[in-house]
Order: C-alpha cells, then sequence, then structure tokens
C-alpha cells in the first residue's frame, strides 16, 4: 500500500530525514518509534503531503505520489492527482483538531458531504454507525468541548474513518491523553487492526507496539536504525541504539 523509496528531506540545512525506506503492506500494522526529533512525524507528513520530500519517491496503493527525478530531485504530479492519491489515507493527530463549532455528527459528515459529495441521507446512517463502533453514538450532538481527549480521539479517529481511506496514518494518537484515556483510544486501534486496516502509528505506547504491531521501525536522527517483526525488535533487538532507546522506554 505503501512503498517510500530513500527519501531524503531538510528543513534549511537541518537534514530531518535521511534515505528513508519503507513498504507497508495491504492488512499490516506498523509502528514508527524512536526519540524526539528523529523525523517520525515529518516521515508521516511527507507521505500524506503535509511536506514536500526533496529526494526520493513515495508510491501509495500503487500510485506515484512523488516520483525520482534523473538529477535526484523528487517531482509531484499536478495538485487534483496529488489530492486524489492522499485522499486514500486518513491520518489522526495528537491534537484531534476537531471543529469546535460543530457537533460530534457533523464533525464526521463535513468531509464525505463536501470533499465527496456523498448525499445526507447515505453518510448519516454511516456516521452513525461509525461512533457506535468507537462508543460514542450517545455523543452525536455534543460539541468537542464536551468531550474528553480520549473521546475526542476516538471521533477524529471515526472522523477519518468516514472518508473510506485504504490506509491509516496515526501520529501518536495517545501522548496528549491522560493516562486512564489512553486506554480507550488503544482499544479502538486495536479493533481497526484487527479488522485488517492498514494502519502506519508513530507511537510512545511500546505495550501497543508490541502487541498490536506486526513490525516495528526504529528510527533515530533521520534513519532507520532497525526494523523487524514486533516480537523479535522487543525481544531481541539487533542494536545499541535500539537496545537503549528501550531501555528508556520499558
Ligand atoms: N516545519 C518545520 N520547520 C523546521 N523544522 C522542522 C519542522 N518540522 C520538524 N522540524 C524539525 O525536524 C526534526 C524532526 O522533527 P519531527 O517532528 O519529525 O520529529 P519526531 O520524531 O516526530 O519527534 P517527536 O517524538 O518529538 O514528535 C526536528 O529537528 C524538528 O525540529
Ligand atoms: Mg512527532
Amino acid at each position: 500500500m505503501i512503498v517510500a523509496r530513500d527519501v531524503v528531506k531538510s528543513f534549511g540545512d537541518n537534514l530531518v530525514l535521511d534515505q528513508v525506506s519503507l513498504t507497508l503492506e495491504k492488512g499490516e500494522v506498523v509502528a514508527v518509534i524512536g526519540p524526539s526529533g528523529s523525523g517520525k512525524s515529518t516521515f508521516l507528513r511527507c507521505l500524506i503531503h503535509l511536506e514536500t520530500i526533496d529526494r526520493g519517491s513515495i508510491d501509495i496503493a500503487g500510485n506515484s505520489l512523488a516520483r525520482q527525478h534523473i538529477d535526484g530531485s523528487s517531482e509531484y504530479p499536478p495538485e487534483p492527482e496529488i489530492r486524489r492519491i492522499c485522499g486514500r489515507m486518513g491520518m489522526v493527530f495528537q491534537s484531534f483538531n476537531l471543529f469546535p463549532h460543530m457537533t460530534v455528527l457533523q464533525n464526521i459528515i463535513e468531509a464525505p458531504l463536501t470533499v465527496k459529495k456523498v448525499p445526507r441521507d447515505v453518510i448519516i446512517p454511516k456516521a452513525e454507525a461509525l461512533l457506535g463502533k468507537v462508543g460514542l453514538l450517545a455523543k452525536r450532538d455534543n460539541y468537542p468541548t464536551r468531550l474528553s481527549g480520549g473521546q475526542k480521539q476516538r471521533v477524529a479517529i471515526a472522523r477519518a474513518l468516514a472518508m473510506e481511506p485504504d490506509i491509516m496514518l496515526f501520529d501518536e494518537p495517545t501522548s496528549a491523553l491522560d493516562p486512564e484515556l489512553t486506554g480507550e483510544v488503544l482499544r479502538t486501534m486495536r479493533q481497526l487492526a484487527e479488522e485488517r486496516m492498514t494502519m502506519l502509528v508513530v507511537t510512545h505506547e511500546m505495550g501497543f507496539a508490541r502487541e498490536a504491531a506486526h513490525r516495528v521501525i526504529f528510527m533515530d536522527q533521520g534513519r532507520i536504525v532497525e526494523q523487524g517483526p514486533a516480537a523479535q525488535f522487543f525481544h531481541a533487538p539487533q542494536h545499541e541504539r535500539s537496545r537503549a532507546f528501550l531501555g528508556q522506554m520499558l
């Protein structure tokens, strides 16, 4: 579903992604872990075109989002094509980013109505089903300010799912939450994983990475230092830096 090859990205003279390559298979759940500033968020943001890459290539579900030009630089297709390709992905951020002036239901139906032109009578039952799935149907007509952080994040997940993405990207979806609210969001994500959603998850939750992810990618200083099956990575990390990181986290 995702093939990224030798992605290079700098902010000014700060090299943030240094030849990062990744493949994500359909139905696979991959956790991206690593210290602060290692480039995890930037990598996700590049995959969904919230940032552009300098070099390398990115394919999403068989479509070329960025291809490497003969001179090494990356080139992008026209904007409508980019939007079509990135429309196959949903993203959930640390700070839920709900629309504060809209109810929970309105938050979920807004993009399907306006971007995908899904009829109201089709999207409303679907939104309600999604709310049921994340356990928040009773909050249908509430405004986000009336919700807990965990509830807001579950609405954000339902909102992303309402666009029927093939791939879900999560950037530390639980790190703004109190520990007692983290569990309910992780449960929703585990359920998605069990339904074979293709997921790329940046997380500090080592328990989630170990139990729910098929594969773990460890990034440090803009590079993938190590990747492997979750069980293997946590049981016997191969690199000194991975071991040091896990030592701190566990
Ligand atoms: N918009 C930006 N402009 C300039 N520099 C940026 C920008 N976004 C990120 N950076 C820099 O890129 C580097 C990687 O940041 P990034 O947010 O990708 O790290 P991260 O691994 O997600 O860290 P964290 O675990 O703290 O979220 C950092 O040095 C950061 O300062
Ligand atoms: Mg980050």
